[in-house]
């Protein structure tokens, strides 16, 4: 395969490249030239004028076995939101609705530019969600989300099985093609102290990523305290559970101290500030931290939380509440388009192969329709890719150079016939959890 995309404006969310009115080069899906007016030398020509080309957007906090569950988790504070309503939800699943989730929350991520992210799992049916990836051809890091710990909606099981289960999974898709297994214990309060250990140690022994959720709500910090006598960020410390090998999502609620763990262990804090605001969980510190030396990456969460999955929300929130709480200016649209880019390829490992557009990365690209009436005005296209720009405004998407999303369709997505089934499914599920 041999594509040259001609005569678009390259966003190349690089320390390296500067923005620029390039050509770009992909063979064998590899980004492999870029500059002005290359010579066609037998490619396949994409025209690119009037269009931004831009990394794909990497997620590194999603819950996709929770997009069915759009809707159904309104108005309520993260523990009664997971005793209530989420955690009934994520027992009722089936192989099948586990799939269809998944499915249809990435042909989401997809529509809106993302071509790599970082997946929470649920408790079961791990194995169904990256099929569900690999069906789609997504760039995915997914991981069972363990509890070991006594949970209401009966969605435990024994630390023993909790990473048998997990051991099983990472020998089955760990690293192949383009997906990846990661560790992932829910959070603190469901997940035994044995079990976030051993977390610590199946994963270092494989090179996998850890994934937790940390420090996200005031009540979750109580109970965290309650069981362990430590701020959340500062027993994670004693496990073992920073690095930079560890995603902590949310990070909302930090101590000086467990600021400078975050900065001094490089550990990834996964930023979600849809759903920081959704859940009314608060409003995380991100100019400050950042200026401390903490990694930030951006995910959308789950669709309960959101309730949207595309980067462009993401961005433009992440900018907006920071203009409210610290001031304008203090979280710049081009910080923010890093955030949503390179930064998360780097949160993920997998700023070898994506995250920005530079020779010898894959070419996982977005083309933005800069003529669309919405973007026009101001010629600045990072402020607008950051506060005006949405899934709308997405005319293709490519992952290894094959193009995926074309004009609003997704390569292998049946439309209305896989709506349908994904109606009935989410019927299902809630009438099985809410009996
Ligand atoms: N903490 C533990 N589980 C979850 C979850 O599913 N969503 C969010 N937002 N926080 C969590
Ligand atoms: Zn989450």
């Amino acid at each position: 395969m041999h594509l040259l995309f001609q005569g678009g404006l390259l966003l190349p969310c690089s320390d390296q490249v500067a923005v620029q009115a390039a050509d770009l080069r992909v063979r064998g899906g590899e980004i492999v030239e870029i500059g002005p007016r290359l010579q066609p030398d037998g490619a396949e020509i994409v025209d690119a004028h009037r269009k931004w080309i831009l990394p794909g957007f990497v997620q590194t906090h999603i819950h996709l076995c929770q997009t069915l569950f759009r809707g159904m988790a309104e108005d309520r504070a993260l523990l009664p939101w997971l005793r209530e309503r989420i955690w009934p939800l994520e027992a009722a699943h089936t192989p099948e609705t586990a799939f269809l989730s998944a499915r249809v929350g990435a042909v989401e991520l997809l529509l809106g530019g993302t071509t790599s992210f970082m997946d929470m799992g649920s408790l079961n049916h791990t194995d169904a969600i990256f099929e569900a990836c690999k069906a789609l051809g997504v760039r995915a890091t997914v991981g069972r989300s363990m509890m070991d710990r006594e949970n209401p909606a009966g969605l435990h099981a024994s630390r023993e099985a909790n990473l048998r289960g997990a051991c099983d999974e990472a020998d089955r898709w760990h690293k192949q093609g383009r997906l990846r297994y990661a560790f992932a214990p829910r959070f603190v309060p469901s997940c035994s102290e044995g079990l976030l250990m051993e977390c610590v140690d199946e994963a270092r022994s494989r090179a996998a990523m850890l994934h937790t959720h940390a420090s996200e709500n005031e009540a979750e910090l109580e109970l965290v305290k309650e069981m362990t006598g430590l701020d959340n960020v500062c027993y994670l410390e004693k496990l073992g559970l920073v690095g930079p090998d560890v995603g902590l999502a949310h990070c909302i609620h930090l101590s000086e101290a467990e600021i400078e763990i975050l900065a001094k262990s490089k550990t990834r804090l996964l930023h979600c500030p849809s759903s920081n605001m959704k859940l009314g969980s608060g409003i995380a510190r991100i100019p400050e931290l950042l200026e401390r030396g903490v990694h930030v990456s951006l995910g959308a969460d789950g669709a309960p939380c959101n309730n949207r999955l595309d980067a462009f929300s993401e961005m433009r929130h992440a900018g907006l509440v920071q203009n409210l709480r610290a001031g304008p200016g203090q979280l710049p649209a081009a910080s923010i388009l890093r955030m949503a880019t390179l930064s998360g390829a780097e949160a993920l490992g997998l700023d070898d192969e994506a995250g920005s557009l530079e020779v010898g990365k894959r070419a996982d690209l977005v083309l933005v329709d800069a003529d669309a009436p919405g973007l026009l005005g101001s010629r600045d296209p990072i402020q607008q890719l950051v506060y005006a720009a949405g899934p709308e405004h997405v005319d293709s998407v490519y992952i290894d150079g094959e193009r995926v999303v074309h004009k609003g369709q997704v390569a292998g997505w049946d439309g209305p016939a896989e709506a349908q089934r994904v109606l009935t499914a989410a019927d299902e599920v809630a009438a099985r959890a809410f009996a």
